[in-house]
C-alpha cells in the first residue's frame, strides 16, 4: 500500500488582518514545496479555500529551538528529520468571507492568528476572526506577532501588552505569542516550536466512518474529449474521520435535485473512489489532514463549476440525514463585530445565510424564539444533530456573523 509521507496529518488555520503577512509566512514555511501544487485541481482548491502544506524538521544535534526548521540541510550540515506535515487553511483576509473562513473553520484543529507589530490591536479582522475561532470552539491557537523587523523594542513590547489584554476572556488567553518577521524569516524556529507543543495532531480513529466534507469539485476533462475517453468527476475536499481507499463505495449527500411524480426531491449519489491525491501525490489511502482529490466514477456534468461543493461523502447509509428545514439552538453575539452595533433577536421570515460544514445556504426563518430558531433552507444540508451553525445576517451589503446554532433535529 502507499502512503504519501507527506500526507498532512493536521490542518491549522491561518487567520488574521488583511496584510498582517498570511501569505508572507506560509511562503516561508512551505517553502518551494507548494510549488509542488501546480496542477490545475489543486490550485482551484486553493484559491478558493487557501490550503499550503509545511514540513516541519528537526535537526537532531542541535538544541532547541534552533534545531526547529523546513530546510532539509542543516547549519551544521547534516540532514533534518521530519516531524510532520501541517496543512495550512488560508482564511481570506479581505472583506468578510466569514463563511469562507467558517467553512474553512469547521476543517481546522488550531490556528495561527498573525497580529502585525506596526499597527495598534485590534485591527477589523483581527477582532473578527478571533471572535469566530472563540465561537466555534477552535482553542490551540499561536498568536504570531508579526513585522518585528518595522518596529523598534519599545514599540514591540507595547504592541504585546495590546495583543495580550485583547485575547483575555478569549479562546486564545492563554496562547503563546511569538514575535517574527515572515518577511525576515526570523524566529521562524520558535513559532514551529510553539505550534508543535501547542496544536498536536488529534487522535484519530481509523476504524471510524469516513466522512469527506467537499469543498470543491471538478470536471477535469479537456472540451472535446470523447465520450469513452471521460474521466469521472473529482471532489476536492477534507476527510475529518475515518480512513478512505481506492475502491471505496461512497455516498454523496444531500445529492441531486431529481423530478419525482411533479415534486423536485433531493437524493443521495452512489459512486466509487477511482484514484486519490494527498499532499500532492497518489495515494491509496487517506487520512484526515490536510486537502485531498478524490476521483470519482461521477458524471462529470455532476461535479463541474463546483456542482457538489458542501456535500458530505461516506459509506453508503453512514451519512446523517438530509435536511430541508431543522430547529437549532442559537447563540447570538452580543455585537456586530468591528462595527460595535448591537445585535436584534432573529425575527420569524428573516433570511439567513446558515454556514454548515463546508456547505453554505440560505435559510428564511419559520418560527424564532429567544434561543432557538426553525429555519427552512433554499438548498438541503446533510447534518448530525450538534452540528455547528455559523449564522449570518444581511446587514447593509454584506452578511454579517450575528452568532452560533447547534442543530437540534
Ligand atoms: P491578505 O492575503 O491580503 O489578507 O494579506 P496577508 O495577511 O496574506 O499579507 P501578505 O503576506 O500579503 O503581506 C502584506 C505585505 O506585508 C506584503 O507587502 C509583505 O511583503 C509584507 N510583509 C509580510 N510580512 C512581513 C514582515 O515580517 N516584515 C516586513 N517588513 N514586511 C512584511
Amino acid at each position: 500500500m502507499t502512503r504519501n509521507d507527506r500526507h498532512p496529518e493536521v490542518n491549522i488555520g491561518l487567520v488574521g488582518h488583511v496584510d498582517h503577512g498570511k501569505t508572507t509566512l506560509v511562503e516561508a514555511l512551505s517553502g518551494s514545496w507548494t510549488d509542488q501544487h501546480s496542477e490545475e485541481m489543486k490550485r482551484g482548491i486553493s484559491i478558493r479555500l487557501g490550503y499550503a502544506d509545511a514540513t516541519f524538521r528537526r535537526c537532531p544535534d542541535v538544541d532547541a529551538p534552533e534545531c526547529y526548521t523546513v530546510d532539509e540541510t542543516c547549519p551544521d550540515g547534516s540532514e533534518s528529520e521530519p516531524l510532520r506535515t501541517v496543512s495550512f487553511v488560508d482564511a481570506p483576509g479581505h472583506e468578510t468571507l466569514m463563511a469562507t473562513m467558517l467553512s474553512g473553520a469547521s476543517l481546522m484543529d488550531g490556528a495561527v492568528l498573525v497580529v502585525s507589530a506596526t499597527e495598534t490591536v485590534p485591527q477589523a479582522q483581527t477582532e473578527e476572526h478571533l471572535m469566530a475561532l472563540d465561537s466555534i470552539g477552535i482553542e490551540n491557537v499561536v498568536i504570531a506577532q508579526n513585522k518585528i523587523d518595522l518596529v523598534d523594542s519599545d514599540r514591540a513590547r507595547q504592541n504585546y501588552e495590546e495583543i495580550a489584554s485583547f485575547v483575555e476572556g478569549t479562546v486564545a488567553e492563554d496562547a503563546p505569542v511569538v514575535p517574527i518577521s515572515a518577511g525576515q524569516e526570523a524566529n521562524l524556529d520558535l513559532l514551529i516550536e510553539a505550534i508543535e507543543e501547542e496544536i498536536p495532531t488529534p487522535e484519530r480513529d481509523p476504524g471510524a466512518d469516513p466522512r469527506l466534507h467537499v469543498a470543491r469539485s471538478f470536471d477535469i476533462n479537456k472540451p472535446g474529449t470523447r465520450a469513452n475517453e471521460l474521466l469521472g468527476g473529482v471532489l476536492g475536499g477534507s476527510l475529518v474521520a475515518g480512513e478512505l481507499d481506492v475502491d471505496d463505495e461512497i455516498e454523496l449527500r444531500p445529492g441531486r435535485e431529481v423530478e419525482h411524480g411533479g415534486e423536485a426531491e433531493w437524493q443521495p449519489i452512489t459512486t466509487d473512489v477511482r484514484s486519490l491525491q494527498a499532499g500532492g501525490e497518489s495515494a491509496d489511502t487517506v487520512t484526515p489532514g490536510g486537502l485531498l482529490g478524490v476521483g470519482t466514477g461521477l458524471d462529470p456534468s455532476l461535479t463541474k463549476s463546483d456542482g457538489l461543493a458542501g456535500q458530505i461523502a461516506g459509506p453508503p447509509g453512514s451519512l446523517p440525514p438530509t435536511r430541508e428545514r431543522f430547529t437549532m439552538d442559537v447563540e447570538l453575539l452580543d455585537r456586530i463585530v468591528g462595527e460595535g452595533d448591537a445585535i436584534e433577536p432573529i425575527s420569524t421570515g428573516e433570511p439567513l445565510m446558515l454556514t454548515v460544514g463546508t456547505a453554505t445556504t440560505v435559510g428564511s426563518v419559520t418560527s424564532a424564539r429567544d434561543d432557538e430558531c426553525e429555519v427552512q433552507l433554499k438548498r438541503p444540508v446533510c447534518a448530525a444533530n450538534g452540528t455547528q451553525i455559523a449564522i449570518n445576517r444581511r446587514v447593509g451589503t454584506r452578511w454579517r456573523l450575528i452568532g452560533i446554532g447547534t442543530l437540534r433535529g
